[in-house]
């Protein structure tokens, strides 16, 4: 099959590459030149597993290529939409690049007599394909849905830092199909996966994504709450979690009690679902919790740590910029409240991160980077572990320094986790 991908990020990029591998001839396109030709180059724009390797099999394949060229979207069959979907102030999503994506592909299709289907992939709130994008794009082609344009939403469930593997090996693939064209290219697109489908409308789609991260924020605010009463009552959570996920209906991913989640998926998707329903005079009183939850378990480290010493002058070390293990994105990191707050009260902050410096330095340009995690320890009066690298967890690298583990990676000698 014949692809064009709008927006060359971890989405877009990802499912190009993996597509193109599957043996389709894709193109990505992004508004970033640079961006465009440091793909072209070999080189990843992004951090992640196997990206590069894959990159230059696919550009010796000569089944994939990225451009700036919109226009190069009536060459292909099917058009993917993996533009961001960041927050506005007031927690709505912001769908301004979905809205710009969408006239651009609709001017292209202008310049093509064949069917065409389109599939919205960024995480969008419910209805947006229906109200909005396919208006757009009809608008723009001066086709019909059903006549000549198919449309469709296929939200996406990759995981930065295991997004190749997600990719190719998804629990289900979710197609929201608005026609019988979409639902027949998106079959046959996805079959060689071999993983379930599950076919829902356009909107039930969106809702799908939407609900399952709220879902699963929900799940580690809830844990990081019970982490805190179990601290305050002298009980170890990880245990605690040892013995609850068993239950099935608990399961044992996302009981790690923590810092908090970041990124540039969870924190956004809960506050968009929250602004809508209090929008439409609901009361989301769970993911407001969340939320908020959320906005107080990094600082919970800051408390901690004043508990030990007065911050004002200290020399701190931050481990753990990303905001995860396994990827270079600092969108939303629990670092990014943490260093707020440090340098506020007076903290020298010194910090570490395997594959995250050079985002996080233009955020705080003003604060020491370190490449090694034991360079960057050396000099601090105390330490905070921030993100799971499994290079932060050798006892020996902080001697008897003051660690306070926001991600139960160590068990030092003078260590105190957030939860335990
Ligand atoms: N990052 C994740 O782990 C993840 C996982 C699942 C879903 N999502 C969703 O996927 C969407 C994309 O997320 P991302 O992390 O890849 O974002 P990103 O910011 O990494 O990438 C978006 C890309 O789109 C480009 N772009 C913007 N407007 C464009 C236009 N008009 N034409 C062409 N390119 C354009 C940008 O330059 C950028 O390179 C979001 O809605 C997000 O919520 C993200």
């Amino acid at each position: 099959m014949r692809i064009s991908v709008i927006g060359s990020g971890y989405v877009g990029l990802i499912t190009g590459l993996c597509l193109a591998d599957l043996g389709n001839e894709v193109v990505c396109i992004d508004v970033i030149e640079s961006k465009v030709e440091t793909i072209n180059r070999g080189q990843s724009p992004i951090f992640e597993e196997g990206i590069d390797e894959l990159l230059i099999r696919c550009l010796a394949s000569e089944r994939f290529r990225a451009t700036i060229d919109i226009s190069t979207v009536a060459q292909t069959d099917i058009t993917f939409i993996c533009v961001g979907t960041p927050s506005n102030p007031d927690g709505t999503w912001n769908i301004d690049h979905v809205r710009s994506a969408s006239k651009a592909v609709g001017k292209a299709l202008g310049q093509k007599s064949s069917d065409h289907v389109v599939v919205l992939k960024s995480t969008v709130i419910p209805m947006t394909c229906e109200t909005v994008v396919l208006p757009i794009l009809e608008a723009a082609s001066g086709r019909r849905q059903g006549h000549g344009l198919g449309v469709a939403v296929n939200p996406e469930f990759l995981r930065e830092g295991t997004a190749i593997s997600d990719f190719m090996n998804p629990d289900r693939v979710v197609i929201g199909s608005g026609d019988h064209l979409s639902s027949a290219l998106l079959r046959e697109l996805y079959a060689p996966l071999g993983r379930p489908i599950v076919e829902v409308p356009l909107a039930t789609a969106e809702m799908i994504k939407v609900a399952s991260n709220a879902f699963l924020a929900t799940k580690i605010s809830f844990v990081n709450e019970v982490g805190n009463i179990c601290k305050d009552m002298g009980i170890d959570f990880r245990s605690v979690a040892e013995g609850m996920g068993p239950d099935p209906r608990i399961g044992p991913l996302f009981l790690n009690a923590g810092a908090g989640f970041g990124g540039s998926c969870f924190p956004k998707d809960v506050r968009g679902i929250a602004a809508e329903a209090h929008r439409r005079g609901l009361e989301p009183l769970i993911l407001d919790a969340v939320l908020e939850v959320n906005d107080r378990q990094p600082l919970r480290m800051v408390e901690m740590l004043a508990r030990s010493l007065d911050i004002n002058g200290v020399q701190v070390a931050v481990l753990g910029l990303a905001f995860k293990p396994g990827t270079d994105d600092v969108r939303e990191s629990r670092s990014i409240p943490v260093v707020t707050k440090l340098l506020e009260r007076g903290a020298k902050v010194v910090a570490h991160d395997y594959q995250a410096i050079e985002g996080f330095r233009k955020l705080f340009p003003e604060i020491t980077y370190y490449d090694c995690p034991e360079d960057c320890v050396a000099e601090a009066d105390a330490v905070l572990i921030m993100t799971a690298w499994p290079g932060y967890s050798r006892p020996e690298m902080y001697d008897d320094k003051l660690v306070i583990d926001g991600r139960g990676v160590t068990r030092s000698k003078n260590y105190e986790g957030i939860c335990w």
